[in-house]
This record gives structure tokens, sequence and C-alpha cells, in this order.
């Protein structure tokens, strides 16, 4: 038979709406009584009735959770941290995973709604409709159910994020480079629009112009957050011309894999020919034939920050938005030739 709440508050001399606001994670009963009031629900294996409860109370206990590509470990790593944040606190969530694809993240959005989610954290892979995703997205707030977005943000929403800070990331890239002595750098920027990559192509142009620095349009190497577009774009342009770039800032770990692959098979040797520096450190950065030099990004902060602020505004509806950003660090390895030197 399913066990039922008042079984659970029978069993620990509580009454059922003592165990109803543990459960519920509801203010009002204190840790210790909370933690045994879950554990022993757990031992009895209490499922709660998501839509009897919802009919109750109007809560689902769920989170809307949008990623844009989970096959790669950098988003794999930040739903993780999540994840853990908002179960410690009782909530679960459902994972929507949008290809960096505008319209199923619209799609993906309706669900969410209709899926009585109470609150979404989200990597938005808005690019060139952001109009239809801003409609989208303001309908929650509406509704009393906190957005928050992590990496990337929709700006005019108006709502809390956590991100990196791309622009100085971005710029102290290009200084490093230029102190070993690069002044033809480029970048492998991702996909316009979206904004990781138009705030870190901030960061690089603002390096160069204090700097005094130039980059030929086809150094600026768009396309998509993919390892196979990646080395397609990087072998055009390098084939393309003698006066190539020395270096290349590679937006993400993606694109810096790709980029190593084309170079390898154009018989370009990283650093000697061409050095690389990329945006997410991976765990594998440090193994590979020439390490890479890196700009690490601190996803599991991102992750149980982004949470923490949903959290905090699923209790608190009228409090203060959180513009969070948070620094990078640049791990030098050996994927940068010190031209200085030579
Ligand atoms: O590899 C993931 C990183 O690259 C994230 O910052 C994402 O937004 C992309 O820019």
């Amino acid at each position: 038979m399913k066990t039922r709440i008042k079984d659970i508050a029978k069993a620990l001399g509580v009454s059922p709406s003592t165990v109803s606001k543990a459960l519920n994670n509801k203010p009002g009963v204190n840790p210790e009584l909370r933690k045994k009031i879950i554990e022993t629900a757990k031992q009895f294996g209490y499922e709660k009735d998501i839509f009897a409860n919802y009919l109750k109370t109007r809560r689902t206990g769920i989170i809307g959770l949008i990623i844009p590509d989970v096959s790669n470990y950098f988003f794999g790593k930040l739903v993780l941290s999540i994840e853990k944040t908002l179960y410690e606190k009782g909530y679960r969530y459902v994972l929507f995973n949008t290809d960096e694809n505008e319209e199923k993240e619209i799609e993906y959005l309706q669900t969410s709604l209709s899926y009585g989610v109470e609150g979404i954290i989200t990597v938005t892979a808005a690019r060139s409709n952001k109009r239809k995703l801003l409609n989208l997205y303001k309908k929650f707030p509406l509704s009393n159910k906190p957005v928050v977005f992590v990496d990337r943000v929709l700006e005019s929403l108006g709502a809390s994020y956590v991100i990196l800070d791309n622009i100085g990331a971005a710029f102290e890239a290009v200084e490093y480079l230029y102190k070993h002595g690069h002044k033809k750098i480029g970048v492998i920027m991702g996909p316009k629009g979206v904004y990781t990559a138009e705030k870190r192509l901030e960061g690089f142009f603002k390096a160069l112009d204090m700097l005094g620095l130039k980059c030929k349009e086809e150094w600026i190497i768009k396309g998509e957050f993919s390892i196979n577009i990646t080395e397609k774009s990087v072998t055009k342009v390098f084939r393309k011309t003698k006066d190539h770039p020395t270096a290349l800032i590679a937006f993400n770990n993606l694109m810096a894999i790709g980029a190593l692959e084309a170079l390898n098979n154009l018989g370009l040797s990283v650093p000697d020919d061409v050095s690389i520096i990329t945006f997410d450190d991976m765990p594998w950065h440090k193994f590979l034939k020439v390490s890479l030099t890196s700009i690490s990004q601190p996803i599991e902060e991102m992750g149980i920050l982004a949470a923490s602020v949903l959290l905090s505004e699923l209790e608190n509806p009228e409090s203060k938005k959180s513009r969070v950003v948070l620094k990078g660090q640049l791990v030098e390895r050996s994927s940068v030739s010190n031209l200085t030197l030579q």
C-alpha cells in the first residue's frame, strides 16, 4: 500500500501538516526534524503525488533547466552542480536540451509553462530570434516563476544572472599573447549573436584597440560551437593565405579541438607555427601532446550560485535581482610560443 503523509506523521509523533511542510520545503520546521521527516519518508518509500500536491498547493517542486548541449563537458558539469543544489532543498528538475536551437528553446519554454515548473534556470541559445524568446521568458515572472540566466543572458528581461566576465577573460587572453610577442591574433568565435561569443569578441577588440593591433576580417572565424564545423572553417582560412595569424583564441573547448585537428591536418605545428589559447579548461587539456593553455571557467560555482539565486527568489519573490559576474583564470601550459625569444 502507498505510504501516506499521515503514516509518516504517526510514526514520528508529529502532525501531518508538519510532515507536509517538511516534504514541500515550506518554512516552520526545524532543520533536524525536517531531515528526520525526509529520511523517514525515504525509508517508507513515500513518493509525493505531484499532481495531487499541485492541486492542493499549486506547487510541483520542479524546476525547468534549459541547456544548449548536454554532450559538452562544460554543460554536463554545470547541470551536476545545479542538480546537487536543488536536490538538497527538495527540488527536482526537468532538463531540456536545445541543441543551440532557438526554435527548440521556444517550444521547451512553452512546455515548461504547461508542466507547471516553479522556475527556470537557463543557458539561452538566443542569437537572432531574441524578441520571440524574450516575450516567452517574460511569461514566467508574470506568473511568479523566477528565471535565472547562467553563462549567457537575455539582458533586456532584467532577470537575475550568473556569468563569466567574458570581456575581461578575452582581454586577458590577448594581453597574454601580446606579451609573448604575438601581434597577428585571430579568434574562433562560434555563432554570431550568442551572448558568450559576442561578449568575448568585445573583449578581444577592446584589447586589440588598447594594444594598437589589427585583425583581418578572415581571422575572425565564425561558425558553431562544434568540432567538425570548426575544423572545416579553420582549414579554409589557413589554406587561403600564407599570411595567417600566429595565434588563435578559441571561444570554447569544442572549437579548440576542431582547430587542433585542422592545424594538424595542414601540417602546421602548435605552438611553433600557430599558438592556441582556449576558453574552458577541460581535465584532458594537460594531457594533450601539446598541453592547452586555457581560460578556466568556475563552472561548479556558476551552477551552485545560479541554483541558489533561483531558490532564494522562490522563497522571496520580491528579492532584489542578482547580477553575478565571476572571473576566469588563465591556466598557462605549452600551446603558446614565446616569439620574443626568437
Ligand atoms: O563550452 C561552453 C562555453 O562555450 C560556454 O561559455 C558557452 O556559452 C560557450 O560559449
